[in-house]
């Protein structure tokens, strides 16, 4: 019987491994990329998304660590007798863009949902999953965003918030099924803002990134909200399936340069996924400098994949850390008043020994041995970022 078991047992955690392998080969660190959807909303097609890569290769995003270049919403015209699904005119030959974007060194990301419509209005994929993935796959897709819309109704009449919720997860695990059907790697990114507690059970559904809150706008206050309200997710992120806090609003003019490199920083804090959704084909070189840099892609990108927490608070100063594979640190110190502050704090208070061998990231600068016992200043809305060492 023991000996049975121990057969059993030994063949589920094979079995599990292999599924997270599998996960994690497109998403071993979290997903870096442009999104149509914050800038273009539904003033996307083919041309503008020729532009979107051209413009990630010649401004240095793509060797910075920009891979995917994601379509979102509003692509699909209706469905043909077969049922099968259809780019509309403003997208004549899917293949050929994705082929595009394949010659740009990128790959390409579309977007669909699990209800009949999708949140624009859109044919999504309900009762022709394995159809839309077999499709995706002969276009050449390499990520997919699954956006719950009008599934939500359907969950709405499934007559306990139970039923319901095994109704939403029967679908994200349809999808990912079908993905895996067509032997085609895509990343599987889940969105459903968040709701009954998604970091939970996204893995478990092959999610390799979840959104865990509703939309953001370009602004400091919509930024803020999401970013700090991250708090107690760390545990549930880790290589291959990744918590999001949804596209960056970097360069879309809403917020001024401090508030941006926050949302960088934060960002990059969180293990988040580097969608940038801006208009990649007119940046500012301030905004190429934000989106670009290295140290601050190298945080994001750490191999170990632990998502920052936040260690500390007092009203509006907050530091957040996240452990880094080479045994330093990534530490944030955010200022969210309307005024400069001046941040005081201890490092023994935030985990350390006592003083630390630190960097200053957006200064690009070499700070020395800091004592226990630190003073900063720390611009209105603005952050400073470590990487420090014991
Ligand atoms: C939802 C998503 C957004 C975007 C739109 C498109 O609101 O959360 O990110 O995809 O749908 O309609």
């Amino acid at each position: 019987m023991r000996r049975l078991c121990m057969g059993i047992c030994l063949l589920l955690l094979f079995l599990a491994t292999k599924a997270v392998a599998q996960s994690s080969v497109v998403a071993a660190t979290p997903p870096m990329g442009w999104n149509s959807w914050n800038h273009f909303a539904g003033k996307i097609d083919d041309a503008t998304v020729r532009a979107q890569s051209d413009a990630m290769v010649s401004s240095g995003m793509r060797d910075a660590g920009y891979v995917y270049i994601n379509i979102d919403d509003t692509w699909q015209a209706e469905r043909d007798a077969q049922g099968v699904i259809h780019a509309n005119s403003r997208f004549p030959d899917m293949r050929a863009l994705a082929d595009y974007v394949h010659s740009n060194g990128l790959k390409l990301g579309i977007y669909s949902s699990p209800g009949p419509k999708t949140c624009a209005g859109f044919a999504g994929s309900y009762g022709h999953e394995e159809q839309d993935a077999q499709t995706y796959a002969a276009w050449g897709v390499d990520y997919l965003k699954y956006d719950l819309c009008s599934f939500g109704k359907i969950m709405e009449g499934a007559g306990s918030p139970e039923a319901a919720h095994k109704l939403m997860l029967d679908a994200y695990t349809k999808m990912q099924k079908a993905l895996a059907k067509t032997g085609r790697p895509m990343v599987y990114s889940l969105c459903q803002y968040g709701a009954d507690a998604v970091w939970r059970w996204g893995a478990s559904v092959g999610g390799n990134s979840w959104r865990t809150t509703g939309d953001i706008s370009d602004k400091y206050s919509s930024m803020t909200l999401i970013g700090f309200g991250q708090a107690g997710l760390a545990k549930f992120a880790g290589p291959g399936h990744w918590n999001d806090p949804d596209m960056l609003e970097v360069g879309n003019g809403g917020m001024n340069l401090e508030e941006y490199r926050t949302h960088m920083s934060l960002w990059a804090l969180l293990a988040a996924p580097l969608l940038a959704g801006n208009d990649l084909s007119t940046m500012k070189p301030e905004t190429i400098a934000l989106l670009t840099n290295r140290e601050v892609i190298a945080i994001d990108q750490d191999p170990l994949g632990k998502q920052a927490e936040r260690l500390w608070a007092e009203g509006t100063q907050e530091i957040w850390a996240r452990p880094l594979a080479d045994a330093s640190n990534a530490v944030g110190i955010f200022n969210r008043f309307d005024w400069p502050q001046d941040i005081a704090f201890s490092f023994s208070e935030i985990g350390f020994k006592g003083g630390v061998k630190a960097r200053d990231i957006w200064a690009a600068k070499d700070l020395g041995t800091l004592p226990n016992r630190y003073k900063v200043r720390v611009p209105s809305h603005g952050v400073v970022l470590l990487r420090v060492s014991e």
